[in-house]
């Protein structure tokens, strides 16, 4: 496997996504964890801030950079000639959505998706979840890179604040 592509909102980066990561670069020469970016969907964090999180966290891994994208992936992935789409699989439910996706992916460009199954001290977290316990004021330490968590606690109270 030569450069394969981590995809998704990262809103932000999990524990989670880290492990799907590092398991990633572990198998492919290079891997490019790729931001998209969504014009009709406004997140808690910008795509920049999105963006330096992820390059905080993957800083210690040599072959994975940080980039971002509009549109399709498959036109991304053909752009920088990659093949391969690296997803994590949580639980059954997120199987026939991301079976599909790849199906369609390899249908547009022959790009393939490669599945990898999470580890399951991680199989019930997403962002949206981190999002609403956080806000909340539950401990989601341990659940997402501790450069994620400041910010988190930072970005949360300046918005209870105003
Ligand atoms: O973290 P997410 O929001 O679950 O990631 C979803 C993502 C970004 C991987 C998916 O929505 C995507 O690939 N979007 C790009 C647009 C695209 O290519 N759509 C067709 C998919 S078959």
């Amino acid at each position: 496997m030569h450069v394969a592509v981590c995809p998704g909102s990262f809103d932000p980066v999990t524990n989670g996504h880290l492990d799907v990561f590092e398991r990633a670069a572990a198998m492919a020469d290079q891997v490019v964890v790729a931001v998209l970016v969504n014009e009709s969907k406004s997140g808690l964090f910008t795509i920049e801030e999105r963006m330096e999180m992820l390059r905080e966290v993957v800083q210690p891994y040599g072959n994975i950079t940080v980039e971002s994208f509009h549109g399709l992936l498959v036109d991304f992935c053909q752009e920088r000639g990659i093949t391969v789409i690296v997803k994590g699989l949580r639980a059954v439910s997120d199987f026939d959505y991301e079976l599909q996706m790849g199906q369609m992916n390899y249908r547009l460009a022959g790009v393939e998706t490669i599945f990898i199954t999470t580890n399951p001290l991680y199989s019930f977290l997403s962002s949206s979840l981190v999002k609403e316990v956080a806000k909340f004021g539950g401990d989601v330490s341990g659940l997402v890179p501790d450069a994620v968590l400041t910010r988190l606690r930072g970005r949360l109270s300046a918005r209870m604040g105003s």
